[in-house]
């Protein structure tokens, strides 16, 4: 059995009742973590990277599950829209990937980082301006809402930073390949939305 780790309490926000407040709400965790990464050396470089690595796989995988089938069926012009972002989505994993083999001190690290770096904040701000606008504007605050419990329930499966008491549960899934923590999560979502497997 893999253990997921409860959410910390009192970290509760408006966040948690709006898919894409908290969406965005991680694309700016994403963003916190790129800069980690580029300011931080060794040990500290290479920790703060598995967050990223982690985080990305989580939010693209939560997106993949619960909003990018709902704005191909709900938005106008949602099939074309959700094509051009999985597109991205597959490039930035492919580069991703890339630096996922290669050691966090190699001189081509950092090259590498602003490449994903660029990748994913374009990504980012074409999903918050071509899905995410429109997808709060065609559902209502319990459709929202029941979203955002999906998501968020994939969110435990990365967390960003240490937090007392939660950290010894998820060091248990810190570890282990990209794909894995993909299907868990795929796992989480479905069923935080009443889907079986
Ligand atoms: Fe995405
Ligand atoms: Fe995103």
């Amino acid at each position: 059995m893999s253990q997921i780790p409860t959410p910390p309490a009192g970290q509760d926000n408006a966040a948690d009742d709006d898919v894409v407040a908290l969406l965005m709400r991680q694309h700016g965790d994403i963003r916190n973590l790129l800069d980690d990464v580029e300011h931080a050396e060794g040990d500290e470089r290479r920790e703060a990277f598995r967050r990223l690595v982690r985080l990305l796989a989580v939010h693209e995988t939560a997106e993949e599950e619960v909003v990018h089938p709902f704005a191909r069926r709900s938005l106008p012009g949602g099939e074309q829209v959700v094509d051009e972002r999985l597109a991205e989505e597959r490039a930035a994993k492919e580069t991703l990937a890339a630096l996922d083999d290669m050691d966090t001190d190699d001189p081509k690290f950092l090259p590498r980082l602003q490449a994903l770096r660029a990748d994913v904040q374009a990504h980012a701000r074409a999903e918050e301006r071509y899905e995410f606008i429109h997808i709060r504007r065609s559902t209502d605050a319990a459709g929202l809402a029941a979203m955002a419990r999906a998501v968020k329930a994939a969110e435990m499966m990365a967390p960003t930073r240490p937090h007392p008491g939660v950290e010894s549960a998820a060091a248990n899934v810190m570890v282990g390949p990209v794909a894995a923590l993909m299907d868990r999560t795929k796992d989480a979502v479905r069923k935080a939305m009443g889907k079986d497997g």
